[in-house]
């Protein structure tokens, strides 16, 4: 499939997934304040991270519908940060470009509804985007055990996929463990639901080094603080040897 350059406007080719090696918090704007999501965005973005969440829902995948490619676009416009884009839709091929089109830096798509996933993450790549597969808490690792390598990041889901500020599933975290053995030192494992300051030692303990975090971040009045408390968490791992925290423009 061909791309006519001026839709392509939007693409931001030069943010790519920072390499492995540091941990990077990606806050999701599900929990943001939908009417000013600009502002939202350069108060997480003036807290120092690198990247933000997007959470496309469709309402048949899942049970909720948010956002699609018309607001990535505008919101593209407002920052700099990496797009990291998780899809929660029946029907990621079919959409994937417009997506990329919008501004997307990185695609996460789910294995539930991938039939050909190999050809999907081949796609995003020459699309000149990074590719992430993501597993629901209750499929299994070996579902992605081939796919996985292919991939950029994975994604574990640790809440059902669908709203913000649910209980954290120690069980599904614990598959963190397996894909990192999978995957190597080389590949990003991201993390995605329930994750604040108690629960980041956990998942960095088994291997995440990408933390989606929502309603630990946009509940809390003061983002930036709210940014820095999981930094701090993810030192009480770090202290013992483990991975950099990534902590450029942080206040400590
Ligand atoms: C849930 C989304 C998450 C969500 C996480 O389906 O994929 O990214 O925003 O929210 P918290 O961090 O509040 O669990
Ligand atoms: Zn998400």
């Amino acid at each position: 499939m061909t791309i006519h350059t001026a839709q392509m406007t939007n693409v931001k080719k030069n943010m790519r997934l920072p390499k492995t090696g540091t941990i990077e918090i990606a806050p999701s704007i599900l929990s943001a304040d939908f009417a000013r999501l600009a502002d939202e965005i350069a108060a997480i973005e003036s807290a120092g991270v690198n990247m933000v969440h997007l959470d496309v829902m469709d309402g048949h995948f899942v049970p909720n519908i948010t956002i699609g490619p018309p607001v990535i676009a505008k919101l593209r416009a407002c920052t700099d940060l990496l797009f990291d884009s998780h899809l929660m839709i029946s029907e990621p091929a079919k959409y994937a470009q417009r997506f990329v089109e919008a501004g997307a830096n990185h695609i996460t798509f789910h294995i539930e509804v991938a039939p050909e996933p190999i050809k999907l993450i081949d796609r995003l790549h020459k699309l000149g985007v990074t590719a992430g597969i993501c597993l629901n808490p209750e499929t299994p690792v070996e579902t992605i055990e081939t796919v996985a390598p292919l991939c950029d990041m994975v994604l574990v889901m640790t809440v059902h996929p669908g709203f913000g500020g649910q209980k954290f599933m120690p069980e599904a975290a614990k598959k963190i463990i397996r894909v990192r053995e999978i995957v190597g030192p080389e590949i990003r494992i991201e993390v995605d639901g329930g994750i604040d300051p108690q629960t980041t030692p956990i998942v960095v303990s088994y291997g995440a080094d990408t933390l989606v975090a929502g309603h630990a971040i946009f509940a809390h009045s003061d983002r930036h603080a709210a940014v820095n408390a999981i930094r701090q968490a993810c030192r009480r791992k770090t202290e013992d040897g483990g991975q950099k925290t990534d902590n450029r423009n942080s206040d400590f």
